[in-house]
C-alpha cells in the first residue's frame, strides 16, 4: 500500500506539535521516522493508525481516505513505544488476539488461528515459546511476540513506534536485520520510528529526518550523508566540525584554512556554517601557519588530531590515515596547513540578523556567538 501524507499539521492547544507534514512512502517501502525527542515522530504514527486526528491536512493510502476510516478498518498492525503484552494471556493467545476479536463472519476457525500462531512463532524464531506467559519472556523474545501480533492480522501496513527502545544494543543489532528480513519476506509497506541514527540507516530504504514537528529530508542513507538538506541535519549526523565563515560572491573567507579546493558554493552573502568531516581534512608541515596540532590518538586505521586554528572554537578534529602519515606524522605542538577537501555549507541567518542578542555578544568575539547559536 503507497501512502500519501499532505499537508497535516496537528495542534495541542496553541503547541503546534507537526507544522504541515508532506510525505509519500512507497507500497512496500521500509521507512524510519528519524528526530531528536519531541519531534512528533509518535504523534505522526498515531495519525497513521488512527488513534489520532490531525487538524488539517489529508491522509490517502492506495487513493482511500484513511482520515474518514476508523483504527478498525484502516487494517495496520502497530507495535507501540513501551508497548506491553497482555500478562494474564500466553503467548499464543497474545498474537491471536486481534483475529479472536473479529466479528464472527471474518473470524478465521479456531484450527485456522491455531495454524497462523504457529507459522507466526515459527517466522519469529520462537516456535517452542506459544505457551508460555510474557513474564516468562527475555525482552528481546517479548518483541517478537509483540511484532506477531501485530502481523497476525496481515496487516496492509506495519506500524512500529521505537519496537526495540527498551533493549541492549546487542539485540538491538540481531532483531534489525530479522525485522528487515521479515518485511522483505512480507512486503508489507513499514514504518519505524526511531532516535537511533544507526538503527534508521541501516534498516530503513529510506530515512526521514523530523525536527520540531516538520520534515527536514527524506532521503536514502547515501543521500542524505552526501547532502545533508539543511544545517540541522548535518549537525543531527554529527561527526562534522563546525566552522564559522563568511561567504561573498559564492566564495568563502575562512581565515586559517585552506579552502582552495572547495571552489564556490550557491549560497548568498553573509555568515555561514561550513561543515566539515575530519577525513574529508588533510594537514600539512607548515612552519609559517597559524594553526598548531594540539593533540593526537588513535583511531583505529587512522590517527586522530585536535588542530588549534586561531579564531576557531573548539579545535578543528582531523583524521588520516596511519599509512599515509608513515613515520612522519605530526607531533602536539607542530604548526600545520589545514586542508579541506570536500565540505558542505548553510547559512546561518541567525548570526546574519541584526537582533539585540547578537550585538549583545559582538564584544565576545566569533567564540561567544558560536556558543549562543548551538
Ligand atoms: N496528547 C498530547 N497533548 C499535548 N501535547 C502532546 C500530546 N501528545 C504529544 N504532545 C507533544 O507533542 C510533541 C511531540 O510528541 P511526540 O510524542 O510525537 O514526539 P516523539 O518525536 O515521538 O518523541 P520521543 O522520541 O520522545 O518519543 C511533544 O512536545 C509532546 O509533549
Ligand atoms: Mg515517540
Amino acid at each position: 500500500m503507497a501512502i500519501e501524507i499532505q499537508g497535516i499539521e496537528r495542534r495541542f492547544a496553541a503547541t503546534r506539535v507537526l507544522r504541515g507534514i508532506d510525505l509519500s512512502i512507497r507500497d512496500g517501502e521500509l521507512a524510519a521516522l528519524l528526530g531528536p525527542s519531541g519531534s512528533g515522530k509518535t504523534t505522526l504514527l498515531r495519525i497513521l493508525a488512527g488513534l489520532d486526528w490531525p487538524n488539517a491536512g489529508a491522509l490517502h493510502v492506495d487513493d482511500a481516505n484513511w482520515l474518514a476510516l476508523e483504527a478498525q478498518r484502516r487494517g495496520v498492525g502497530f507495535v507501540f513505544q513501551n508497548y506491553a503484552l497482555f500478562p494474564h494471556m500466553s503467548v499464543a493467545d497474545n498474537i491471536a488476539f486481534g483475529l479472536t476479536i473479529r466479528p464472527r463472519a471474518t473470524r478465521p476457525s479456531k484450527s485456522e488461528i491455531a495454524r497462523r500462531v504457529a507459522e507466526l512463532l515459527e517466522m519469529m524464531q520462537i516456535p517452542d515459546l506459544g505457551g508460555r506467559f510474557p513474564a516468562q519472556l527475555s525482552g528481546g523474545q517479548r518483541q517478537r511476540v509483540a511484532l506477531a501480533r501485530a502481523l497476525a492480522i496481515e496487516p496492509k501496513v506495519l506500524l512500529l513506534d521505537e519496537p526495540f527502545g527498551a533493549l541492549d544494543a546487542s539485540i538491538r543489532k540481531d532483531l534489525r536485520s530479522w525485522l528487515r528480513q521479515i518485511h522483505d519476506r512480507l512486503g508489507t509497506t513499514t514504518v519505524f520510528v526511531t532516535h537511533d541514527q544507526e538503527e534508521a540507516f541501516e534498516l530503513a530504504d529510506r530515512v526521514v529526518i523530523m525536527s520540531e514537528g516538520r520534515i527536514e529530508q527524506v532521503g536514502s542513507a547515501e543521500e542524505i550523508h552526501a547532502r545533508p538538506a539543511s544545517a540541522f541535519v548535518a549537525r543531527f549526523l554529527g561527526d562534522a566540525n563546525e566552522l564559522p565563515v563568511t561567504v561573498q560572491s559564492g566564495r568563502i573567507r575562512a581565515p586559517g584554512l585552506d579552502i582552495t579546493r572547495l571552489g564556490r558554493f550557491a549560497i548568498g552573502d553573509g555568515e555561514a556554517d561550513l561543515f566539515v568531516r575530519p577525513w574529508e581534512i588533510t594537514l600539512e608541515a607548515d612552519a609559517s601557519a597559524p594553526a598548531r596540532i594540539e593533540s593526537v590518538s588513535a583511531a583505529g586505521a587512522n590517527l586522530r588530531f585536535t588542530v588549534d586554528v586561531p579564531g576557531y572554537e573548539p579545535p578543528v578534529t582531523v583524521e588520516m590515515p596511519r599509512r599515509d602519515l608513515g613515520d612522519d606524522a605530526f607531533a602536539r605542538g607542530d604548526r600545520v596547513r589545514v586542508i579541506a577537501h570536500a565540505a558542505r555549507l548553510f547559512s546561518a541567518p541567525e548570526r546574519n540578523a541584526p537582533s539585540p542578542s547578537v550585538a549583545d555578544v559582538a564584544a565576545g568575539g566569533l567564540s561567544a556567538q558560536r556558543r549562543l547559536s548551538i
